[in-house]
């Protein structure tokens, strides 16, 4: 599907400073980034605009939910860090500020073809509020000519970093946006059928959406996960809903059973298009993956087949399988995100960007 926004690929970048939205919100423990997906995700971007001779790229990211305070448990520093080791021939530095003289001093100090990562957006209350003054103050201080959104997985929200800022200096989307929101859309709009969508997780009122919005869509629809072992029902015939469930020494329903997870399994290996959202189990616990980890070799294995599997614990789950035999179509780095783009939400951070 064609995608409807300008790209990277569509403007002039050399010798720009390109200001780049990046959503580098990763667990980080004991002052160590624990999972690095985000990060390498946003590595096509970054070095389609180093070899298109970017004069500074400077990345701007929140982490967590630090509430508009700066908070050193909600630093971006161990990112940086991470960043560096991840592009060990690149100049990588951090900056401890996101506005000001500091950042402006970082960024003017910054060399040719260098990578600067600001401070946590969230530590002024400005983000969140979608304040002008706040991009005003973010573009004045990197003095940024273009703008590029890659944080997918918060294009979501309307803060000043994905919206007021667009608004500034010509904003268009990066590789990983236009990479997720064409597979998102795309199975929307042309599956290849049949389409399965498996959903699972744990909340019926944030799943809900989602299953109305692929009933007329899908070819089938599977439910599984807390929100089928909490009772969920419906009457549609295309919907397939877990009917047993592995309990644990409290009688907690805690996975779907065997059956069920062969049932799913079944629809596929016939599927040429699937889209999964929400684990099956309680996958933490290796008791109660085995459902998610049988549909998630079916689907790695169907090679037939384009996958998409939706953010937050179900993306989460299929990156750490670490098998070369399996291969997915997408895993999305957004859970929210992905999520209201699937249940047909419009995305703000999206339709700020220019339009191709
Ligand atoms: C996420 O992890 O889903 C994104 O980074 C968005 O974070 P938020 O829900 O705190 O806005």
């Amino acid at each position: 599907m064609r995608f409807r926004k300008k790209t990277v690929r569509d403007v002039d970048v050399s010798g720009q400073v390109v200001l780049v939205r990046v959503d580098y919100n990763v667990p980080i423990k004991d002052g160590e980034v624990v999972d690095d997906m985000r990060i390498r995700a946003s590595f096509p971007t970054l070095q389609y605009l180093m070899q298109q001779g970017a004069a500074k790229i400077v990345l701007i990211s929140h982490l967590g939910r630090p509430e508009g305070q700066p908070n050193p448990e909600f630093s971006l520093a161990p990112v940086a860090k991470k960043l560096a080791e991840l592009l060990p021939d690149k100049d990588v530095r951090f900056c401890d500020a996101t506005v000001g003289e500091a950042a402006r001093y970082a960024v003017d100090n910054l060399p040719q073809g260098g990578i600067i990562l600001l401070e946590n957006l969230r530590f002024s209350p400005l983000e969140e509020e979608n304040s002008d003054a706040y991009a005003d103050e973010i573009v004045s201080a990197t003095e940024a000519d273009i703008f590029v959104q890659d944080g997918f997985a918060v294009i979501h929200r309307a803060h000043a970093s994905t919206d007021a800022i667009a608004r500034r200096i010509p904003a268009v989307a990066g590789l990983l946006v236009e990479k997720e929101v064409s597979s998102l859309e795309g199975v929307m709009t042309n599956p290849e059928r049949p389409l399965l969508v498996i959903i699972g997780g744990a909340k019926v009122e944030d799943k809900q959406p989602l299953i109305e919005q692929f009933l007329p869509i899908a070819d089938n629809i599977a439910v599984g996960g807390k929100i089928a072992a909490d009772g969920y029902t419906s009457k549609n015939e295309k919907v397939y809903v877990a009917d047993e469930f592995v309990e644990d020494e409290n009688g907690a329903k805690l996975d779907i059973s065997q059956k069920c997870a062969a049932e799913i399994m079944r629809m596929a290996i016939m599927a040429k298009t699937v889209v999964w959202n929400g684990v099956l189990g309680k996958v933490e616990d290796p008791r109660f993956a085995k459902a998610s980890l049988a549909v998630a070799y079916a689907i790695g294995e169907n090679k037939d087949c384009f996958s998409v599997i939706g953010g937050g614990d179900t993306a989460g789950f299929i990156d750490s399988l670490d098998d070369d035999d399996l291969s997915y179509g997408l895993v999305s780095t957004g859970g929210g995100a992905s999520l209201e783009l699937l249940s047909g939400k419009s995305l703000p951070g999206l339709e700020i960007l220019l339009n191709s």
